[in-house]
Protein backbone atom coordinates (compact mmCIF):
# COMPACT_ATOMS: atom_id res chain seq x y z
CA UNK A 1 0.00 0.00 0.00
CA UNK A 2 1.30 3.94 -1.54
CA UNK A 3 1.45 5.27 2.25
CA UNK A 4 1.19 9.49 2.44
CA UNK A 5 2.28 11.47 5.31
CA UNK A 6 0.36 15.14 5.64
CA UNK A 7 2.09 17.45 7.96
CA UNK A 8 -0.40 19.60 9.27
CA UNK A 9 0.79 23.24 10.14
CA UNK A 10 -1.95 24.46 12.26
CA UNK A 11 0.12 23.67 15.91
CA UNK A 12 3.12 25.20 13.40
CA UNK A 13 5.41 28.17 14.62
CA UNK A 14 3.07 31.07 13.28
CA UNK A 15 6.11 33.68 13.97
CA UNK A 16 8.07 31.54 10.88
CA UNK A 17 5.28 29.96 9.45
CA UNK A 18 7.22 29.67 5.85
CA UNK A 19 10.32 28.21 7.23
CA UNK A 20 7.98 25.66 9.65
CA UNK A 21 6.49 24.42 6.29
CA UNK A 22 10.45 23.94 4.64
CA UNK A 23 11.01 22.02 7.52
CA UNK A 24 8.60 19.25 6.37
CA UNK A 25 9.05 18.82 2.69
CA UNK A 26 9.84 15.20 2.72
CA UNK A 27 6.67 14.31 3.35
CA UNK A 28 3.58 13.87 0.36
CA UNK A 29 1.34 16.55 1.32
CA UNK A 30 1.47 19.85 3.31
CA UNK A 31 -1.87 20.11 5.11
CA UNK A 32 -3.47 23.22 5.51
CA UNK A 33 -6.36 23.30 8.02
CA UNK A 34 -8.42 26.25 7.43
CA UNK A 35 -11.22 26.96 10.49
CA UNK A 36 -13.83 29.70 10.05
CA UNK A 37 -14.96 29.93 13.82
CA UNK A 38 -18.31 28.70 12.45
CA UNK A 39 -18.82 24.99 11.47
CA UNK A 40 -15.57 24.75 14.48
CA UNK A 41 -14.50 27.20 17.33
CA UNK A 42 -11.24 28.24 16.28
CA UNK A 43 -10.05 30.26 13.57
CA UNK A 44 -7.25 30.07 11.40
CA UNK A 45 -5.97 31.01 8.38
CA UNK A 46 -7.46 33.63 5.91
CA UNK A 47 -7.70 33.52 2.18
CA UNK A 48 -4.60 35.48 1.15
CA UNK A 49 -2.90 33.71 3.84
CA UNK A 50 -3.72 29.87 2.31
CA UNK A 51 -2.43 31.39 -1.05
CA UNK A 52 0.84 32.40 0.70
CA UNK A 53 1.20 29.18 1.72
CA UNK A 54 0.38 27.20 -1.31
CA UNK A 55 2.53 29.48 -3.31
CA UNK A 56 5.83 28.70 -0.62
CA UNK A 57 5.42 25.47 0.13
CA UNK A 58 7.42 23.14 -2.51
CA UNK A 59 4.89 19.75 -1.97
CA UNK A 60 1.28 20.01 -2.80
CA UNK A 61 -0.86 21.48 -0.28
CA UNK A 62 -3.80 19.24 1.04
CA UNK A 63 -6.31 21.73 1.97
CA UNK A 64 -8.72 20.77 5.04
CA UNK A 65 -11.84 23.03 4.87
CA UNK A 66 -13.89 23.48 8.44
CA UNK A 67 -16.17 25.88 7.45
CA UNK A 68 -19.57 26.41 6.83
CA UNK A 69 -20.23 27.37 3.43
CA UNK A 70 -17.77 25.10 1.27
CA UNK A 71 -20.99 24.39 -1.31
CA UNK A 72 -19.95 28.21 -2.23
CA UNK A 73 -16.78 28.74 -0.92
CA UNK A 74 -14.32 25.85 -1.71
CA UNK A 75 -13.88 26.33 -4.64
CA UNK A 76 -11.63 29.47 -3.73
CA UNK A 77 -9.03 27.30 -2.11
CA UNK A 78 -8.79 24.76 -6.08
CA UNK A 79 -8.19 28.42 -7.43
CA UNK A 80 -5.48 29.36 -4.65
CA UNK A 81 -4.06 25.77 -5.88
CA UNK A 82 -4.17 23.49 -3.65
CA UNK A 83 -3.53 19.66 -4.75
CA UNK A 84 -6.45 18.84 -3.02
CA UNK A 85 -9.41 20.31 -1.48
CA UNK A 86 -11.13 18.63 1.07
CA UNK A 87 -14.79 19.72 2.67
CA UNK A 88 -16.90 18.35 5.28
CA UNK A 89 -20.17 16.42 4.27
CA UNK A 90 -21.94 17.86 7.72
CA UNK A 91 -21.36 21.39 6.27
CA UNK A 92 -22.47 21.10 2.70
CA UNK A 93 -26.29 21.09 1.72
CA UNK A 94 -25.35 19.94 -1.91
CA UNK A 95 -22.31 17.43 -1.67
CA UNK A 96 -22.46 15.97 -5.03
CA UNK A 97 -22.57 19.44 -6.56
CA UNK A 98 -19.50 20.58 -4.68
CA UNK A 99 -17.68 17.36 -5.43
CA UNK A 100 -18.38 18.28 -9.58
CA UNK A 101 -17.53 22.11 -9.07
CA UNK A 102 -14.14 20.95 -7.32
CA UNK A 103 -13.38 18.33 -9.65
CA UNK A 104 -14.04 20.15 -12.96
CA UNK A 105 -11.50 22.30 -11.69
CA UNK A 106 -8.64 20.00 -11.88
CA UNK A 107 -8.45 19.97 -8.22
CA UNK A 108 -8.14 16.43 -5.85
CA UNK A 109 -11.29 16.04 -4.06
CA UNK A 110 -11.80 14.66 -0.47
CA UNK A 111 -14.70 14.26 1.39
CA UNK A 112 -14.08 14.86 5.89
CA UNK A 113 -16.78 13.51 7.90
CA UNK A 114 -16.60 13.86 11.53
CA UNK A 115 -16.32 10.97 14.11
CA UNK A 116 -20.25 11.17 14.93
CA UNK A 117 -20.75 10.82 10.81
CA UNK A 118 -21.41 7.45 9.53
CA UNK A 119 -19.74 5.87 6.86
CA UNK A 120 -23.21 4.64 5.74
CA UNK A 121 -24.09 8.66 5.37
CA UNK A 122 -21.43 8.79 2.58
CA UNK A 123 -21.14 5.61 1.13
CA UNK A 124 -22.87 6.27 -2.24
CA UNK A 125 -20.23 9.44 -2.67
CA UNK A 126 -17.07 6.92 -2.49
CA UNK A 127 -17.39 6.55 -6.12
CA UNK A 128 -17.70 10.52 -6.89
CA UNK A 129 -14.59 11.26 -4.80
CA UNK A 130 -10.25 11.02 -4.54
CA UNK A 131 -9.99 10.89 -1.13
CA UNK A 132 -12.12 10.35 2.03
CA UNK A 133 -11.04 11.89 5.24
CA UNK A 134 -12.10 9.75 8.50
CA UNK A 135 -11.29 12.53 11.21
CA UNK A 136 -10.23 10.64 14.49
CA UNK A 137 -10.95 13.49 16.60
CA UNK A 138 -13.71 16.29 16.91
CA UNK A 139 -12.52 18.63 14.18
CA UNK A 140 -11.07 21.91 15.88
CA UNK A 141 -7.93 21.81 17.60
CA UNK A 142 -4.37 20.21 17.26
CA UNK A 143 -3.17 17.67 20.08
CA UNK A 144 -5.90 16.22 20.95
CA UNK A 145 -6.06 11.85 21.66
CA UNK A 146 -7.02 9.66 19.04
CA UNK A 147 -10.21 8.04 18.90
CA UNK A 148 -9.89 4.39 18.53
CA UNK A 149 -13.50 3.69 18.68
CA UNK A 150 -13.13 5.67 14.74
CA UNK A 151 -11.74 2.62 13.81
CA UNK A 152 -14.37 -0.12 12.69
CA UNK A 153 -15.49 3.03 10.17
CA UNK A 154 -11.77 3.33 8.46
CA UNK A 155 -12.73 -0.75 8.81
CA UNK A 156 -15.93 -0.46 6.90
CA UNK A 157 -14.24 2.21 4.53
CA UNK A 158 -11.23 0.25 3.58
CA UNK A 159 -13.68 -2.49 2.70
CA UNK A 160 -16.12 -0.58 0.32
CA UNK A 161 -13.13 1.17 -1.34
CA UNK A 162 -11.77 -2.82 -1.82
CA UNK A 163 -14.99 -3.19 -3.73
CA UNK A 164 -14.90 -0.45 -6.51
CA UNK A 165 -13.42 -0.30 -9.43
CA UNK A 166 -11.02 2.23 -11.49
CA UNK A 167 -9.06 4.72 -9.71
CA UNK A 168 -9.76 3.80 -5.93
CA UNK A 169 -10.13 7.16 -3.02
CA UNK A 170 -7.43 7.47 -0.73
CA UNK A 171 -8.71 7.02 2.71
CA UNK A 172 -6.79 9.84 4.92
CA UNK A 173 -7.18 9.81 9.04
CA UNK A 174 -6.83 12.97 11.13
CA UNK A 175 -6.31 13.54 14.53
CA UNK A 176 -3.91 12.28 17.21
CA UNK A 177 -1.74 10.89 14.54
CA UNK A 178 0.94 9.60 15.93
CA UNK A 179 3.99 7.04 16.20
CA UNK A 180 1.67 4.81 18.67
CA UNK A 181 -1.49 5.60 16.68
CA UNK A 182 -0.80 5.64 12.95
CA UNK A 183 -0.16 1.41 13.32
CA UNK A 184 -3.58 1.32 13.96
CA UNK A 185 -4.96 3.17 11.58
CA UNK A 186 -2.89 1.78 8.68
CA UNK A 187 -4.06 -1.44 10.12
CA UNK A 188 -7.79 -0.58 9.89
CA UNK A 189 -6.79 0.41 6.24
CA UNK A 190 -6.13 4.12 6.38
CA UNK A 191 -3.01 5.06 3.32
CA UNK A 192 -2.91 8.78 4.13
CA UNK A 193 -2.19 10.54 7.91
CA UNK A 194 -2.11 13.75 9.05
CA UNK A 195 0.12 14.36 11.63
CA UNK A 196 0.73 18.01 13.36
CA UNK A 197 1.49 17.50 17.20
CA UNK A 198 3.78 14.01 16.70
CA UNK A 199 5.97 15.80 13.77
CA UNK A 200 5.67 19.75 14.63
CA UNK A 201 6.57 18.40 18.61
CA UNK A 202 9.86 16.36 17.10
CA UNK A 203 13.22 17.65 17.30
CA UNK A 204 13.24 16.34 14.10
CA UNK A 205 10.44 16.99 11.93
CA UNK A 206 11.95 15.65 8.98
CA UNK A 207 13.25 12.09 10.33
CA UNK A 208 9.83 11.91 12.42
CA UNK A 209 8.13 12.13 8.96
CA UNK A 210 10.35 8.86 8.00
CA UNK A 211 9.52 7.38 11.02
CA UNK A 212 5.77 7.77 10.30
CA UNK A 213 6.07 6.45 7.49
CA UNK A 214 7.87 2.97 8.44
CA UNK A 215 5.25 2.56 11.30
CA UNK A 216 2.64 2.96 8.84
CA UNK A 217 3.95 0.47 6.18
CA UNK A 218 3.04 -2.92 7.90
C1 LIG B 1 -7.92 19.21 13.66
C2 LIG B 1 -7.15 19.34 12.38
C3 LIG B 1 -5.94 18.49 12.32
C4 LIG B 1 -4.90 18.80 13.37
C5 LIG B 1 -4.14 17.56 13.67
O1 LIG B 1 -9.19 19.73 13.51
O2 LIG B 1 -7.96 18.98 11.26
O3 LIG B 1 -5.36 18.47 11.03
O4 LIG B 1 -3.99 19.80 12.99
O5 LIG B 1 -3.29 17.78 14.73
P1 LIG B 1 -2.75 16.59 15.62
O6 LIG B 1 -1.96 15.68 14.72
O7 LIG B 1 -1.93 17.27 16.64
O8 LIG B 1 -3.94 15.86 16.20
ZN1 LIG C 1 -6.97 18.66 9.31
Amino acid sequence: MTVRICPSILNADRTRLLEEIDRVATADLLHLDVMDNIFVPNQTFSITECREIIAHSKIPVDSHLMIANPDDDAILYAEAGSASVTFHFEASQNPRATIKVLKESGVRVGLAIKPKTTFEAIADLLEEIDMLLVMTVEPGFGGQSFMSDQLPKIESARAAIGALTGVLPWLQVDGGISLETISLAARAGADTFVAGSAIYKASNPAEMISILRVAADF
